[in-house]
Protein backbone atom coordinates (compact mmCIF):
# COMPACT_ATOMS: atom_id res chain seq x y z
CA UNK A 1 0.00 0.00 0.00
CA UNK A 2 1.72 3.42 -1.05
CA UNK A 3 1.08 5.87 1.85
CA UNK A 4 3.77 9.10 1.56
CA UNK A 5 6.66 8.92 3.87
CA UNK A 6 9.20 11.73 4.81
CA UNK A 7 12.22 9.59 5.37
CA UNK A 8 15.94 11.00 5.85
CA UNK A 9 18.27 9.76 3.24
CA UNK A 10 21.55 9.94 3.56
CA UNK A 11 22.68 12.05 0.15
CA UNK A 12 26.42 12.40 1.34
CA UNK A 13 29.15 10.51 2.79
CA UNK A 14 33.03 11.29 3.86
CA UNK A 15 35.66 9.96 5.60
CA UNK A 16 38.98 11.09 7.09
CA UNK A 17 42.30 9.63 8.79
CA UNK A 18 44.88 11.06 10.21
CA UNK A 19 48.23 10.96 7.94
CA UNK A 20 50.39 9.48 10.90
CA UNK A 21 50.39 5.31 10.53
CA UNK A 22 51.31 3.04 12.96
CA UNK A 23 51.86 -0.16 11.78
CA UNK A 24 51.67 -3.91 13.88
CA UNK A 25 55.29 -4.29 13.35
CA UNK A 26 55.92 -0.34 15.23
CA UNK A 27 53.67 -1.62 18.17
CA UNK A 28 56.00 -4.67 18.49
CA UNK A 29 58.82 -3.00 18.96
CA UNK A 30 57.44 -1.08 22.17
CA UNK A 31 55.02 -4.35 23.52
CA UNK A 32 55.34 -7.83 23.43
CA UNK A 33 53.32 -8.83 20.04
CA UNK A 34 53.79 -9.15 16.47
CA UNK A 35 52.21 -8.51 13.36
CA UNK A 36 51.63 -12.24 12.90
CA UNK A 37 49.37 -12.16 16.20
CA UNK A 38 47.65 -9.30 15.44
CA UNK A 39 47.05 -9.78 12.22
CA UNK A 40 45.61 -13.39 12.85
CA UNK A 41 43.51 -12.45 15.93
CA UNK A 42 42.10 -9.08 14.79
CA UNK A 43 42.62 -8.74 10.73
CA UNK A 44 44.26 -5.13 11.77
CA UNK A 45 47.51 -4.45 9.55
CA UNK A 46 47.90 -0.85 10.98
CA UNK A 47 46.01 2.46 12.40
CA UNK A 48 45.85 5.86 11.92
CA UNK A 49 47.28 8.26 14.73
CA UNK A 50 45.85 11.97 15.47
CA UNK A 51 48.96 14.50 15.21
CA UNK A 52 49.61 16.39 18.42
CA UNK A 53 47.38 19.27 18.63
CA UNK A 54 44.78 17.30 16.47
CA UNK A 55 42.06 17.04 18.09
CA UNK A 56 38.23 15.05 17.45
CA UNK A 57 36.29 17.64 16.28
CA UNK A 58 39.30 18.45 13.57
CA UNK A 59 39.04 15.13 12.15
CA UNK A 60 35.16 15.48 12.52
CA UNK A 61 35.64 19.14 10.64
CA UNK A 62 37.12 16.95 7.82
CA UNK A 63 35.18 14.33 7.18
CA UNK A 64 31.45 16.36 7.68
CA UNK A 65 33.31 19.09 4.63
CA UNK A 66 34.01 15.99 2.54
CA UNK A 67 30.49 14.43 2.97
CA UNK A 68 28.91 17.87 2.46
CA UNK A 69 30.85 18.28 -0.75
CA UNK A 70 29.60 14.46 -2.01
CA UNK A 71 25.86 15.61 -1.22
CA UNK A 72 26.58 19.10 -2.96
CA UNK A 73 25.45 20.98 -0.01
CA UNK A 74 27.28 23.43 1.83
CA UNK A 75 27.67 24.43 5.75
CA UNK A 76 25.23 27.40 5.57
CA UNK A 77 22.37 24.35 4.67
CA UNK A 78 22.95 22.19 7.62
CA UNK A 79 20.83 23.00 10.59
CA UNK A 80 21.31 20.01 12.89
CA UNK A 81 24.64 18.13 13.98
CA UNK A 82 25.42 15.07 16.23
CA UNK A 83 28.30 13.93 16.73
CA UNK A 84 28.95 10.68 18.11
CA UNK A 85 32.05 10.02 19.76
CA UNK A 86 33.57 8.73 23.15
CA UNK A 87 37.00 10.94 23.05
CA UNK A 88 35.44 14.74 22.98
CA UNK A 89 37.93 17.59 22.72
CA UNK A 90 36.73 18.93 26.28
CA UNK A 91 34.15 17.09 28.79
CA UNK A 92 32.34 20.03 27.52
CA UNK A 93 31.22 21.71 25.03
CA UNK A 94 30.48 19.33 22.77
CA UNK A 95 32.42 18.17 19.72
CA UNK A 96 29.20 18.94 17.71
CA UNK A 97 29.22 22.71 18.57
CA UNK A 98 32.58 22.79 17.85
CA UNK A 99 32.46 21.45 14.34
CA UNK A 100 29.05 23.71 13.62
CA UNK A 101 32.11 26.65 14.43
CA UNK A 102 34.59 25.09 12.57
CA UNK A 103 32.52 24.48 9.16
CA UNK A 104 30.68 28.16 9.43
CA UNK A 105 27.51 26.28 10.01
CA UNK A 106 24.48 28.63 11.09
CA UNK A 107 22.64 28.71 14.63
CA UNK A 108 20.77 25.12 15.12
CA UNK A 109 21.18 22.12 16.69
CA UNK A 110 24.15 20.19 18.11
CA UNK A 111 25.54 17.48 20.61
CA UNK A 112 27.15 14.91 20.91
CA UNK A 113 25.59 11.16 21.65
CA UNK A 114 27.68 8.90 23.79
CA UNK A 115 27.54 5.29 22.93
CA UNK A 116 31.17 4.05 22.28
CA UNK A 117 31.55 2.23 19.50
CA UNK A 118 27.68 1.70 18.77
CA UNK A 119 27.28 5.26 18.99
CA UNK A 120 27.28 6.16 14.84
CA UNK A 121 24.24 3.47 14.73
CA UNK A 122 22.81 5.41 17.55
CA UNK A 123 23.37 8.68 16.54
CA UNK A 124 22.16 7.64 13.38
CA UNK A 125 18.51 7.11 15.08
CA UNK A 126 18.62 10.29 16.49
CA UNK A 127 19.15 12.14 13.77
CA UNK A 128 16.30 10.23 11.80
CA UNK A 129 14.20 10.99 14.62
CA UNK A 130 14.37 14.87 13.80
CA UNK A 131 14.80 14.59 9.51
CA UNK A 132 11.61 11.88 8.99
CA UNK A 133 9.96 14.74 11.50
CA UNK A 134 10.79 17.64 9.57
CA UNK A 135 12.00 18.99 12.56
CA UNK A 136 15.67 19.57 10.78
CA UNK A 137 16.01 19.83 6.83
CA UNK A 138 20.08 18.99 6.04
CA UNK A 139 21.44 16.91 9.21
CA UNK A 140 25.02 16.01 9.96
CA UNK A 141 25.67 13.03 11.43
CA UNK A 142 29.21 12.69 12.55
CA UNK A 143 31.31 9.52 14.15
CA UNK A 144 34.62 10.99 15.46
CA UNK A 145 37.16 9.20 17.58
CA UNK A 146 40.91 9.75 18.64
CA UNK A 147 41.05 6.73 20.81
CA UNK A 148 45.14 6.25 20.95
CA UNK A 149 44.36 9.17 23.52
CA UNK A 150 42.46 6.44 25.59
CA UNK A 151 45.26 3.36 25.04
CA UNK A 152 47.43 2.12 28.07
CA UNK A 153 50.36 1.52 25.80
CA UNK A 154 52.01 -0.89 27.83
CA UNK A 155 48.74 -2.83 28.09
CA UNK A 156 49.04 -5.07 24.75
CA UNK A 157 45.31 -7.14 24.63
CA UNK A 158 44.24 -3.38 23.88
CA UNK A 159 46.66 -0.74 22.24
CA UNK A 160 47.28 -2.70 19.38
CA UNK A 161 43.16 -2.67 18.42
CA UNK A 162 41.88 0.86 18.31
CA UNK A 163 42.81 3.89 15.95
CA UNK A 164 41.56 7.67 15.25
CA UNK A 165 39.63 8.82 12.65
CA UNK A 166 36.26 10.09 10.95
CA UNK A 167 33.32 9.58 9.67
CA UNK A 168 29.96 11.58 8.21
CA UNK A 169 27.13 11.20 6.67
CA UNK A 170 24.72 14.34 5.52
CA UNK A 171 21.07 13.22 6.02
CA UNK A 172 17.92 14.57 4.21
CA UNK A 173 14.06 14.10 4.13
CA UNK A 174 12.92 13.31 0.80
CA UNK A 175 8.95 11.84 0.38
CA UNK A 176 8.85 8.23 -0.35
CA UNK A 177 5.85 5.84 -0.77
CA UNK A 178 6.68 4.41 2.72
CA UNK A 179 7.41 1.01 1.20
CA UNK A 180 11.08 -0.89 1.27
CA UNK A 181 11.75 0.58 -2.44
CA UNK A 182 12.02 4.07 -1.19
CA UNK A 183 15.53 5.47 0.02
CA UNK A 184 16.28 6.00 3.31
CA UNK A 185 16.22 4.62 7.37
CA UNK A 186 13.75 1.73 7.17
CA UNK A 187 14.73 0.18 10.47
CA UNK A 188 16.44 0.24 13.68
CA UNK A 189 17.48 -1.88 16.66
CA UNK A 190 18.93 -0.25 19.34
CA UNK A 191 20.09 -2.10 22.70
CA UNK A 192 22.03 -1.89 25.78
CA UNK A 193 22.68 -3.85 28.79
CA UNK A 194 24.44 -1.76 31.68
CA UNK A 195 24.95 -4.86 33.98
CA UNK A 196 28.29 -5.46 31.27
CA UNK A 197 29.86 -2.62 31.95
CA UNK A 198 32.94 -4.36 33.24
CA UNK A 199 34.04 -5.74 29.86
CA UNK A 200 34.60 -2.81 28.35
CA UNK A 201 35.26 0.42 29.80
CA UNK A 202 37.31 3.64 30.82
CA UNK A 203 39.10 3.84 34.57
CA UNK A 204 38.64 7.49 34.86
CA UNK A 205 36.05 10.63 34.19
CA UNK A 206 34.88 13.86 35.48
CA UNK A 207 33.07 12.80 38.37
CA UNK A 208 35.03 9.99 39.63
CA UNK A 209 38.94 10.24 39.23
CA UNK A 210 38.95 14.01 37.77
CA UNK A 211 40.97 12.43 34.98
CA UNK A 212 40.30 11.68 31.52
CA UNK A 213 41.54 7.05 32.35
CA UNK A 214 42.26 4.59 30.30
CA UNK A 215 40.27 1.84 27.92
CA UNK A 216 40.40 -1.44 29.76
CA UNK A 217 38.67 -4.61 27.98
CA UNK A 218 37.93 -8.39 28.80
CA UNK A 219 38.58 -8.82 25.22
CA UNK A 220 37.59 -12.13 24.86
CA UNK A 221 34.36 -12.21 26.89
CA UNK A 222 33.51 -8.81 24.83
CA UNK A 223 33.87 -11.33 21.83
CA UNK A 224 31.47 -13.78 22.77
CA UNK A 225 29.19 -11.38 23.55
CA UNK A 226 29.49 -9.82 20.09
CA UNK A 227 28.30 -12.50 17.58
CA UNK A 228 25.58 -13.33 19.52
CA UNK A 229 24.42 -9.78 19.89
CA UNK A 230 25.04 -8.35 16.66
CA UNK A 231 23.01 -11.34 14.94
CA UNK A 232 20.31 -10.60 16.99
CA UNK A 233 19.83 -6.95 16.60
CA UNK A 234 20.00 -7.19 12.69
CA UNK A 235 17.89 -9.87 12.33
CA UNK A 236 15.07 -7.24 14.60
CA UNK A 237 16.30 -3.95 12.42
CA UNK A 238 15.24 -6.41 9.29
CA UNK A 239 12.28 -7.31 10.54
CA UNK A 240 11.45 -3.68 11.67
CA UNK A 241 12.37 -2.93 8.44
CA UNK A 242 10.09 -5.54 6.51
CA UNK A 243 12.82 -7.07 4.29
CA UNK A 244 15.08 -10.21 4.53
CA UNK A 245 18.84 -10.38 4.67
CA UNK A 246 18.83 -11.73 1.23
CA UNK A 247 17.63 -8.67 -0.01
CA UNK A 248 20.56 -6.82 1.49
CA UNK A 249 23.68 -5.42 -0.89
CA UNK A 250 25.81 -4.41 1.34
CA UNK A 251 26.65 -5.43 5.03
CA UNK A 252 29.17 -2.52 6.89
CA UNK A 253 29.78 -3.35 9.86
CA UNK A 254 31.90 -1.96 13.00
CA UNK A 255 35.03 -3.14 12.20
CA UNK A 256 36.20 -4.20 15.34
CA UNK A 257 37.69 -7.58 14.53
CA UNK A 258 37.98 -9.75 11.06
CA UNK A 259 37.40 -12.82 12.91
CA UNK A 260 33.60 -10.72 14.51
CA UNK A 261 32.58 -9.51 11.12
CA UNK A 262 32.98 -13.38 9.40
CA UNK A 263 31.15 -14.78 12.47
CA UNK A 264 28.14 -12.30 12.58
CA UNK A 265 27.59 -12.89 8.25
CA UNK A 266 27.96 -16.78 8.58
CA UNK A 267 25.42 -16.37 11.76
CA UNK A 268 23.17 -14.52 9.94
CA UNK A 269 23.23 -15.88 6.59
CA UNK A 270 24.90 -13.09 4.48
CA UNK A 271 27.19 -13.38 1.52
CA UNK A 272 30.90 -12.78 2.88
CA UNK A 273 31.19 -10.87 -0.84
CA UNK A 274 28.65 -8.29 0.62
CA UNK A 275 31.06 -7.46 3.97
CA UNK A 276 32.90 -4.08 3.76
CA UNK A 277 35.99 -4.73 5.75
CA UNK A 278 38.33 -1.74 5.97
CA UNK A 279 39.72 -3.27 9.80
CA UNK A 280 42.82 -4.42 8.16
CA UNK A 281 43.67 -0.18 7.45
CA UNK A 282 42.13 2.00 10.12
CA UNK A 283 41.82 -1.13 13.16
CA UNK A 284 38.96 -0.23 15.69
CA UNK A 285 37.85 3.43 15.10
CA UNK A 286 35.08 3.45 17.57
CA UNK A 287 31.99 5.48 16.78
CA UNK A 288 34.24 6.30 13.23
CA UNK A 289 34.09 2.66 12.19
CA UNK A 290 31.15 2.35 10.13
CA UNK A 291 30.78 5.49 8.23
CA UNK A 292 34.59 5.22 7.26
CA UNK A 293 33.74 2.08 6.20
CA UNK A 294 30.80 2.82 4.34
CA UNK A 295 32.57 5.73 2.77
CA UNK A 296 35.07 3.47 1.88
CA UNK A 297 32.50 1.43 -0.14
CA UNK A 298 30.84 4.49 -1.93
CA UNK A 299 34.82 5.32 -3.52
CA UNK A 300 35.57 2.21 -4.54
CA UNK A 301 32.39 2.03 -6.68
CA UNK A 302 31.10 -1.21 -5.14
CA UNK A 303 28.00 1.46 -2.75
CA UNK A 304 26.06 2.80 -5.14
CA UNK A 305 23.06 4.95 -4.25
CA UNK A 306 20.05 2.78 -4.12
CA UNK A 307 21.43 0.01 -2.51
CA UNK A 308 20.01 -1.87 0.47
CA UNK A 309 23.29 -1.10 3.38
CA UNK A 310 23.06 -2.95 6.76
CA UNK A 311 25.30 -1.23 9.37
CA UNK A 312 25.62 -3.03 12.58
CA UNK A 313 27.89 -2.07 16.12
CA UNK A 314 28.36 -3.32 19.51
CA UNK A 315 30.70 -1.65 22.08
CA UNK A 316 31.59 -0.43 25.62
CA UNK A 317 27.91 -0.18 28.21
CA UNK A 318 27.63 -2.51 27.04
CA UNK A 319 25.65 -1.34 23.62
CA UNK A 320 24.54 -2.32 20.47
CA UNK A 321 22.23 -1.88 17.35
CA UNK A 322 21.79 -2.32 13.52
CA UNK A 323 20.22 -0.25 10.84
CA UNK A 324 18.73 -1.72 7.71
CA UNK A 325 18.71 1.54 5.19
CA UNK A 326 18.17 1.84 1.20
CA UNK A 327 21.06 4.58 -0.14
O1 LIG B 1 34.60 -2.22 19.60
C1 LIG B 1 34.24 -2.66 20.86
C2 LIG B 1 34.09 -4.11 20.86
N1 LIG B 1 35.37 -4.75 20.99
C3 LIG B 1 35.56 -5.89 20.42
O2 LIG B 1 34.69 -6.34 19.73
C4 LIG B 1 36.81 -6.64 20.73
C5 LIG B 1 36.44 -8.04 21.00
N2 LIG B 1 37.57 -8.91 21.33
C6 LIG B 1 38.52 -9.25 20.44
O3 LIG B 1 38.56 -8.77 19.33
C7 LIG B 1 39.50 -10.34 20.85
O4 LIG B 1 39.03 -10.95 22.03
C8 LIG B 1 40.93 -9.81 21.09
C9 LIG B 1 41.57 -9.47 19.77
C10 LIG B 1 40.91 -8.62 22.00
C11 LIG B 1 41.80 -10.89 21.74
O5 LIG B 1 41.79 -12.08 20.97
P1 LIG B 1 41.54 -13.49 21.67
O6 LIG B 1 41.70 -14.50 20.62
O7 LIG B 1 40.18 -13.39 22.35
O8 LIG B 1 42.70 -13.60 22.69
P2 LIG B 1 42.67 -13.68 24.31
O9 LIG B 1 42.26 -12.38 24.89
O10 LIG B 1 41.88 -14.89 24.71
O11 LIG B 1 44.18 -13.91 24.64
C12 LIG B 1 44.89 -15.08 24.14
C13 LIG B 1 46.37 -14.90 24.45
C14 LIG B 1 46.66 -14.50 25.89
O12 LIG B 1 47.82 -15.18 26.29
P3 LIG B 1 47.75 -16.49 27.21
O13 LIG B 1 47.03 -16.07 28.45
O14 LIG B 1 46.97 -17.49 26.39
O15 LIG B 1 49.17 -16.85 27.42
C15 LIG B 1 46.96 -13.02 25.78
O16 LIG B 1 47.80 -12.58 26.80
O17 LIG B 1 46.91 -13.87 23.63
C16 LIG B 1 47.64 -12.95 24.44
N3 LIG B 1 47.59 -11.63 23.84
C17 LIG B 1 48.51 -11.20 22.95
N4 LIG B 1 49.59 -11.78 22.43
C18 LIG B 1 50.30 -11.07 21.53
C19 LIG B 1 46.68 -10.65 24.05
N5 LIG B 1 46.99 -9.58 23.31
C20 LIG B 1 48.12 -9.89 22.62
C21 LIG B 1 48.92 -9.20 21.69
N6 LIG B 1 50.01 -9.83 21.18
N7 LIG B 1 48.64 -7.94 21.29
Amino acid sequence: MIKPTLRSVITGVGGYLPEDIVTNADLAKTVDTSDEWIFERTGIRQRHKAAEGQYTSDLATEAALKALAAAGRGPQHVDLIIVATTTPDLTFPSVATMVQAKIGAPVGIAFDVQAVCSGFVYALSVADGFVARGLAKCALVIGAETMTRLMDWHDRGTCVLFGDGAGAVVLEGQMGQGTTADRGMLGFSLRADGTKRDLLYVDGGPSTTGTTGKLRMAGNQVFRHAVVNISEAIEASAAVAGVSIDQIDWFVPHQANQRILEGVARRVGLDEHKVISTVSIHANTSAASIPLALAHGIDDGRIKPGHMVLLEAMGGGLTWGACVLRL
